[in-house]
This record gives C-alpha cells, structure tokens and sequence, in this order.
C-alpha cells in the first residue's frame, strides 16, 4: 500500500498545514474585546507554573517530559524545551504530527499504536525525524513496529499497567518477550518503561494520593526487577502526584501535563498543605460574553459544553464571588448569584476556570496571551486540536 492511499496519511497531510508560530494582532485587544468564547492565557501566571514545575524536576533531580496532550501546542512545547525539558510527550500519532513538523523533539507517544495506517505516518515522522519515540505493550502492535523500515531509528519503551486497566502489559513475560524483540531490530532502540496511573491523579487529599500511588510504584519496581533487563528511561507521573512520586528515585522524568494551566478538577483534590490543590496557578480562562437575561438572579453567557469540557464539576467563576456556572447546553451557561444580577450587564465578557483543562482546549483553534499590562498582542494557534487519532 503507498502512503497516498492511507487515509491517517491524508489527515497528516493537512495537520501539517497547520499554522504553529505566534500571530501577533492588527491592533492590541483587552479581554473584553475578544471573539467569545475563547480561551485566555495569562502568561505570568503560565511563565510562574513552567518555572516551578522546572525547579521542582530539578530539584529532585528528576527530567521533566511535559505531556503536551494538555495544550496541544508547539509554542508551549518549545517554552517547555527552553527551560530543560528533555523531551515531550504527545498521546497520539496524529499530534505527533503536529508537533514534529513545527520542529519539536524529541518526542514520546505514550499510547501503543496497533493500526496499519497509524504505522505507516509513524515510519513517515522517523524518516523525517530525529528523535521519534513510542510505547508499546502487546506483541501485535510489536510486529508493525519491526515490520517498519524508517531512516532514523524510533525509541521504544514498554508500557507497564499495574492497576489503571487502561494501556500497558501486567505480563512480565510479554514485557521482557518485548524487550528481546526491541533489542533485535536495528531501527528500534529500546529506551525503557512507562508506568503512568491515571486513576490516581484526582484522589481527594494528599495522604490518600500519596499512598495510592507509592504502593503502585512499589509495584512496579519490583515488576521491574522480575523482568530483570537494564534500562535507561523510568518515565511516569502526573500533576496530582508531582510532589509524591519525585521520592521514587528509579523515575528518571515526569511526564506533567495539566500544571501549565490547571483546572478546577485538580484544584478541588487537595495540595501538600492546603485543602485547595493551588501549587501551580490558574492560568487557563474560558472568556464568555452575558447575552440575556431571561430570569432574575441568572445571566445567560455564550459558552457551553462547545467551548467548556467537562467530565465531573462545572466551572469556576472566580471573577464573581458566591456566583455558580450552569450548563445550558452547548452553546450557553448560566451564571447563578446576586453578584451575576447585580454586576454582570448584558455584553460583558466574564472569565470561568474550565473544569479540566485538556478537552478544554481541544475544543479551540487559538490561546489568546494576556500581558502582565492587561493587554492581548498575540495569539498562539493550538496546532493538534482534534488530532485524537
Ligand atoms: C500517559 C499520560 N502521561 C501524563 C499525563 C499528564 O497528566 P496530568 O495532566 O494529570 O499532569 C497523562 C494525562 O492524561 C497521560 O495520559
């Protein structure tokens, strides 16, 4: 089959298109001038999480290989590189396209590939590109990876599942089965293992997060000893257990997402030392414009389930205190409170905080910058929106 007549390649062809630097503004714009529904990044608050973040690896002597399935953006990837990452992770090929064609590298998919077509752009993206990487956790997604023939050789790590039920082997034979077979191909590298454990992240309180997830990392080292093979790259964690797993000292990076924005979601799970989980700053806002007001005490905004995603909490409206969000469907909220009546007119803009941060995005074609001067200049394309192949 050629690349041609794969249709993931059809859709690479047009991700690559896709615009990836900075736009700046015909003229600079405040909030309240925006196209709304649309996503707001305060850029202090954005700089302050990447450096916390960064001094935080390093202090544990940890690398930090931000997962960029959170902005989906090169120029986010880029600031992340600029200040020591040593590489990013993307979910799927699709936003490995994405980025790898803006220059970003090297790269990590972190979900294993077991589709034909999928392969094929993979191999394209090592033939192109230095630096491509890719977990894999059966032997059926094993043999397209040995089947490929690409200029640059592609790092491969098994993926490892302990308790999550989502991606990774619980097989140590299978896992060190795979090993062998990475170690046999001369276009595969064999990097290391991957243990990520999703369902941890949002336990509520720090004690209960902490222990869940040491327990599994326990789990995994000693899974590691079993399969007894050497390796160089040990890569798991998220944002819920940044300041947990940094004690396990055989993780060699931290694969981060959510901190550069934050969300509701992860603010209501609890820090260290606070009830509030408020290490890292919010700086993603959904901005939405009032435009009726039908009931006393609601005022009815432009942004619903189409530019707010949401899987368990509403967003929060920390502009307006003691005001609530509701969903109205997928082009409306309705914000709730005496403050919403008394001081939100029909045609201003108010900022909510997105429940969780990724799909948010995902839902956008642009992040607009706003300056520590209150001012937007510049707008950053989210190049791998929709690219959840
Ligand atoms: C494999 C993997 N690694 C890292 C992350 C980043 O997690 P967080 O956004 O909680 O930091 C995710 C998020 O879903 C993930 O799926």
């Amino acid at each position: 089959m050629m690349l041609r007549d794969v249709p993931e390649w059809t859709l690479a062809e047009q991700i690559r298109a896709r615009p990836t630097e900075p736009v700046a503004l015909a003229r600079p714009l405040e909030v309240s001038q925006l196209p709304t529904p649309a996503l707001v990044v305060d850029r202090a608050a954005f700089e302050s999480n990447l450096g916390r973040m960064a001094q935080h690896a390093a202090s544990f002597g940890k690398g930090l290989r931000p997962h960029a399935k959170t902005h989906k953006c090169p120029i986010v990837a880029r600031r992340q590189l600029e200040m020591g990452a040593v590489g990013i992770c993307v979910a799927k090929v699709s936003e490995a396209v994405a980025l790898a064609s803006a220059g970003i590298a090297p790269l990590l998919i972190t979900s294993p590939v077991t589709a034909p077509g999928k392969v094929a752009v993979l191999e394209r993206l090592a033939d192109e590109f230095q630096g491509i990487g890719v977990v894999v956790d059966s032997e059926e997604g094993m043999g397209l990876l040995e089947r490929m023939g690409p200029a640059n050789r592609l790092a491969v790590l098994v993926d490892l599942d302990v308790a999550m039920g989502r991606t990774g082997t619980r097989d140590d034979d299978l896992a060190r089965r795979l090993v062998e077979r990475i170690q046999a191909v001369d276009h595969l590298d064999f990097m290391g293992f991957q243990h990520y454990a999703g369902h941890v992240m949002h336990i509520q309180g720090h004690a209960a997060r902490s222990e869940a997830s040491l327990v599994l990392w326990e789990r995994v080292l000693e899974r590691l000893g079993r399969i007894g093979v050497s390796y160089d790259v040990l890569t798991g964690c998220g944002t819920g257990t940044f300041d947990i797993d940094c004690a396990v000292q055989q993780i060699t990076d931290m694969q981060v997402g959510s901190y550069v924005f934050m969300d509701e979601e992860y603010r209501q799970i609890g820090g260290r030392h606070s009830e509030r989980f408020a290490d890292f700053e919010v700086s993603l806002t959904v901005a939405c414009t009032a435009l009726s007001q039908p009931a006393a005490g609601a005022v009815t905004v432009d942004g619903g389930y189409k530019s707010i995603a949401s899987d368990t909490v509403p967003p929060a409206v920390d502009e307006l205190p003691n005001t609530q969000y509701r969903f109205a469907g997928d082009e409306h909220g309705v914000l709730v409170s005496r403050a919403a009546l008394q001081s939100v007119r029909l045609g201003d803009v108010v900022r909510v905080v997105s429940p969780h941060c990724d799909p948010t995005v995902n839902l956008h074609d642009v992040f607009w910058v706003l300056e520590a001067d209150g001012v937007i200049r510049t707008c950053w394309p989210i190049t791998a929106r929709g690219c959840t192949w």
